[in-house]
């Protein structure tokens, strides 16, 4: 029986290939605007101002309002969430980082504007110390070493200054031990019981970051690596620990980052904790895709429509993407 049903040419899998209708019918994973989170980069200019980021070909920093153009758009096309990302001035950066907590910050300002004229948009904000730090790195440095716990006090300040000013989620991107613990503690502490945090649980020390240093103006500043707090690329046990703690410390979803290179770990980590998870397709991924896409070397659409399908293949709940409202719109035209 076994053998028959797997036996040619009783069984021919192209007959269900064979038409439009059939294919529709059998396809087995579905990518929907819902999936969808549109990183955004800000930018501390005035009126409808827009800068090109050279390594983001059609990527650019907004102004506030510009934000608010894109954010309306994001919102009428139904993509759930954006993601703030600012880009802070050379003498905002400061070795305490202490423009992170200012509640006129640049991400202070645009929370506020993205709260009172988009309440139903969601707004990640990402928590992690590079954009203010002289230093480049996510985390306080001394004598070359990142001092842990001394962030986790920083950490826990913009947090609370994130959602003071409408935050609707909170996404540490730092990778400290015991980060989500801190935050969530801290939450609890002043009443803020509802906040979503979104750990990036499994994010390795990887070079498709590149383009992202550029968009927020770190990587001038960035002396060394991130390998002492970012994962291992070579290592997937230890995802599976680094989300299972941030679980344990009080995460609602988990990320995974980078996207393609690592959709294994992004299979093992969904179908072993089942809990929330995004995946980023982050700003290399974007960058290497545009490149040949723009040579003409690869098709557009169906490329970048396939990258993302392989995200939903592999169980990502929502999908970090740069092309967020291209696809959206294409998703539309459907
Ligand atoms: C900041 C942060 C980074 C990214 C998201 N949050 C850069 C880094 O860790 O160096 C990368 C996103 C991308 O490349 O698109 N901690």
């Amino acid at each position: 029986m076994i053998k028959n049903y797997f036996s040619f040419p009783h069984t021919r899998l192209r007959r269900n290939r064979m038409q439009q209708w059939s294919r529709s019918l059998t396809q087995e994973n579905h990518l929907q605007v819902s999936d969808l989170i549109w990183p955004i980069f800000v930018c501390d200019k005035q009126g409808s101002y827009q800068e090109e980021i050279p390594s983001l070909p059609h990527i650019h920093r907004l102004s506030i309002d510009s934000l608010i153009k894109a954010a309306q758009e994001a919102f009428e096309l139904g993509i759930p969430a954006i993601a703030l990302f600012p880009y802070v001035e050379n003498h905002l950066k400061t070795k305490d980082c202490r423009e992170a907590w200012n509640d006129e910050n640049l991400i202070s300002r645009c929370l506020r504007r993205l709260k009172k004229e988009l309440p139903d948009l969601g707004v990640i904000c990402d928590i992690a110390l590079d954009p203010y730090n002289s230093e480049g790195h996510d985390g306080f440095i001394e004598k070359g070493e990142i001092l842990n716990d001394k962030t986790l006090e920083a950490l826990g300040k913009q947090a609370l200054c994130m959602v003071k000013n409408g935050a609707s989620a909170l996404a540490p991107s730092d990778m400290m031990d015991g980060r989500i613990g801190y935050i969530r503690s801290l939450l609890e502490k002043n009443g803020y019981f509802n906040m979503p945090i979104i750990s990036y649980g499994a994010k390795y020390a990887s070079s498709f970051y590149g383009p992202f240093r550029d968009a927020v103006g770190s990587s001038g500043s960035l002396k060394g690596d991130k390998k002492s707090y970012q994962m291992n690329p070579a290592n997937t046990d230890e995802a599976l620990r680094e989300v299972m703690m941030d679980i344990a410390e009080g995460a609602d979803m988990v990320m995974v980052k980078p996207g393609l290179p690592y959709l294994d770990i992004l299979y093992r980590i969904k179908t072993e904790t089942k809990i929330p998870t995004l995946v980023y397709q982050v700003s290399g991924e974007y960058a290497s895709l545009m490149a040949a896409i723009e040579r003409g070397w690869l098709e557009e659409k169906s490329t970048i429509m396939e990258s993302l399908i392989s995200f939903k293949r592999a169980g990502a709940d929502g999908i970090f993407t740069y092309f967020a409202p291209k696809v959206a719109k294409w998703l539309k035209e459907e």
